[in-house]
């Protein structure tokens, strides 16, 4: 191997930046070319690949967002785009990839590899946490404490005016952000698409927690099976039925995924930005290179989108019991 390309693909997340900076250096410590594509399958399949020196990712390991930037190619889906991609790969000598993104990067990745045979190692980079194979994912720990920030202000103005808010979260598929931010920030309910919510038990809940208390807090996954925190929040408010209650809504929306990356998210990208290139050095193909109990480990690709992570019953069972 004596060429390798990397990229970011579908919703960036704090610490991708320090993920294609491991990706160079540790590359370029090992003897090899390295090239950057732009906008993840878009640029492969426009052909936007440059070189890339150790001096390219210098004053980057802080910032948030790409400096390869990210894009969800709908070409990259269809036998044609994936052609034109492989052949600009190999206009440029490409014989090993790293591909930084979420379960999308890895299911395009995968289809890739079985049809070229390119060599393919992928970081898990994604604010969702949702990906098999690894404990945590690029950028989750960095949105969790931006929700949290969020929650904690929001706290403040919920207690002033005896208010109960119902605060949306990332997480169209999986709760992870919503059950961290949630313990954290001393959520009154989580509601996540991973488990049933009883909106009957919510409306009982609520009106005992009045008793006792006079303002709260509720974390909504935005993929919550009864809707986003709008929808539950209308639905709520029709079942308990008492005016004297006020509402509120507040959607953090796309702050969670931009912000310079915790120390924790630096760590993370930089052990398996390494990870991958090292994988690629030693054979590895069609697989995620992830951290779990502190470990590097190698999970296919098949397995870390076939396979679904789930929700620690523990951190649930620990919301109910301190919401008391
Ligand atoms: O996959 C990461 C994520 O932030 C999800 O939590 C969210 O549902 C989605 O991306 C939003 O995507 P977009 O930025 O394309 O609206």
């Amino acid at each position: 191997m004596k060429k390798i390309a990397v990229f970011t693909s579908g919703g960036d997340s704090p610490g991708m930046n320090a993920c294609i900076r491991a990706v160079v250096r540790t590359a370029i410590y090992k003897g090899l070319e390295v090239y950057g594509i732009n906008r993840g399958y878009e640029g492969m399949i426009e052909g936007d690949i440059k070189r890339l020196y150790s001096h390219s990712v210098s004053n980057i390991v802080q910032r948030g967002g790409t400096i390869l930037k990210s894009a969800r190619s709908q070409e990259f889906r269809t036998p044609e785009g994936r052609k034109a991609a492989y052949d600009n790969l190999v206009k440029h000598g490409i014989d090993g990839i790293v591909a930084i993104g979420g379960d999308g990067t890895f299911t395009g990745a995968k289809i890739f590899f079985e049809e070229f045979g390119i060599p393919t190692v992928g970081c898990p980079g994604t604010i969702d946490n949702d990906i098999y194979g690894t404990d945590y994912t690029i950028g989750f720990d960095t949105a969790v404490n931006t929700a949290l920030e969020a929650i904690d202000k929001i706290r403040d103005t919920a207690a002033a005016h005896d208010r109960i808010f119902f605060i949306e979260v990332m997480g169209r598929d999986a709760g992870f952000i919503a059950v961290e931010s949630g313990i954290g920030g001393g959520a009154e309910f989580v509601m996540v698409p991973e488990t049933k919510t009883d909106l009957d038990a919510v409306v009982k809940s609520l009106k005992n927690l009045r008793k006792t208390k006079t303002s709260c807090v509720i974390v909504v996954a935005e993929g919550d099976e009864e809707g986003n925190a709008e929808e539950v929040m209308a639905k709520v408010k029709t079942k308990i039925k008492d005016d004297s209650k006020e509402f509120k809504v507040t959607t953090l929306g796309h702050i969670q995924r931009g912000g310079n990356p915790t120390a924790r998210d630096r760590v993370l990208a930089s052990r398996c930005g390494m990870a991958a290139v090292e994988g690629l050095i030693s054979g590895k193909v069609n697989c995620m290179a992830g951290i779990i109990h502190q470990e590097v480990v190698y999970t296919s690709f098949a397995d870390c989108i076939g396979k679904t992570k789930p929700i620690n019953e523990d951190q649930l069972k620990l919301l109910d019991i301190l919401s008391i």
